[in-house]
């Protein structure tokens, strides 16, 4: 059994919202470790038509996995109301992802109604698989920036990591069609598994670099429970930064904001930066300041958590928006978490909510 399918046989896995803790003024509210709530990751469906093996691995997510049925899944109306009562509190920037999230029906539409929210900034991040076709109505839509995933430039790789024999071409195309319809610079993110795709580091950075579109490698994570995640497979971002500088000399860059997950490395020849993602060896979650709602409306203050508190409860029970905003400064006040500061190898054991289901 899966995460998900364990999930489902017990109840969803709700925490109890919590009675203590102060409802701050909007946007005020911080958490017990003075982070302030910045980020918002809105997972609008727990499928994908990829299996990339650290995400969604062939032997847990095969033919007889349960996804959300339709009537689980936040409306685009009960979506844009809960992002308005964040906008609120303190939310500048919105992520749209999932599972993969040009998959879900109409995304354009939901993309117009959380344009219309003054003071947000929108992104999403794909797989880049139907990006090609839909680029130019995404960004007539309101969407501004977008990160495309692509894990090595070598077919073969790619399409072992995938696993679906989804090939590079496809993604570069959509990267093109992106950039053209004026989603520029593109991010690109690269995860990296020792043995299995390092050697794609170099081609990777060489490709894009002049580009202007910035690539990202992100360390292999222990998300969820079912991608055999070993502290082995990890390369750290150090090692990454050494093998681009040997070849193409680097220098660090200022992040752009408080808070920022990636470290920003510039080529010293003025030709484009790249990015380092290092939540397994260089922790941050002591400037985390996102949340993430599921696809049906569980809201998790942590990538690693194993409970969420329920929106959709909240929502569909009739609560106003102030009842909803009071929640969420209640929530956002009591929490506490760190845990990529306090991993270890039985941590990362532990059963965790599936990336494609909380929203990567
Ligand atoms: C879960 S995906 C969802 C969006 C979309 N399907 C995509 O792949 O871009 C979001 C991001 O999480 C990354 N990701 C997934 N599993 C990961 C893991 N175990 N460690 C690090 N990053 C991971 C993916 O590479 C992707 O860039
Ligand atoms: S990383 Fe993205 S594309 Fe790959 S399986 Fe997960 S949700 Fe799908």
């Amino acid at each position: 059994m899966t995460d998900r399918t364990i999930a489902i046989a017990e109840g969803r896995p709700v925490k109890p919202l919590p009675k203590e803790g102060y409802s701050a003024a909007p946007g005020k509210a911080t958490d017990t470790l003075g982070r302030r709530i910045h980020d918002l990751r809105i997972s609008v469906t727990d499928r994908c038509n990829f299996r990339c093996i650290y995400c969604m691995p062939k032997e847990f997510f095969g033919p007889d996995y349960e996804f959300l049925p339709r009537r689980e899944l936040l409306s685009f109306e009960e979506i844009t109301r809960l992002a308005r009562v964040f906008a609120a509190h303190g939310v500048r920037k919105i992520r749209l992802t999932g599972g993969e999230p040009l998959l879900r029906k109409d995304l354009e539409q939901l993309i117009e109604m959380l344009a219309a929210i003054p003071g947000i900034d929108i992104t999403l991040t794909t797989n880049a698989s139907v990006l090609a076709k839909k680029a130019r109505t995404l960004r007539d839509a309101g969407l501004r920036r977008i990160t495309v995933s692509l894990d090595s430039l070598d077919d073969q790789v790619f399409r072992a990591m995938n696993d679906v024999d989804f090939p590079v071409a496809k993604v570069l195309e959509g990267i093109d069609a992106a950039a053209a319809a004026g989603l520029a610079p593109v991010k690109i993110n690269m995860v990296v598994k020792r043995g299995l795709n390092d050697d794609s580091i170099l081609p990777m950075a060489r490709h894009f670099k002049g580009s202007g579109h910035i690539v990202r490698f992100i360390e292999f994570m222990d998300v969820g429970a079912t991608n055999g995640w070993r502290m082995d497979d990890v390369v750290p971002s150090a090692e990454v930064i050494r093998r681009i500088d040997a070849e193409l000399p680097l220098e660090p860059l200022d992040p752009n904001y408080r808070g920022e997950v990636a470290e920003r490395w510039r080529y010293r020849d003025g030709s484009g930066e790249v990015g380092v993602i290092s939540s397994v060896t260089q922790a941050f979650c002591s400037e985390c300041t996102r949340v993430r709602l599921s696809t049906d409306g569980l809201l998790y203050t942590c990538l690693f958590a194993d409970k969420g508190y329920d929106m959709r409860a909240l929502l569909r029970g009739g609560a106003s928006d102030e009842a909803i905003g009071d929640a969420i400064g209640r929530i956002w006040s009591v929490r506490a978490d760190r845990y990529s500061e306090i991993r270890t190898a039985e941590t990362a054991a532990l059963r965790k909510i599936e990336m494609s289901y909380i929203g990567g």
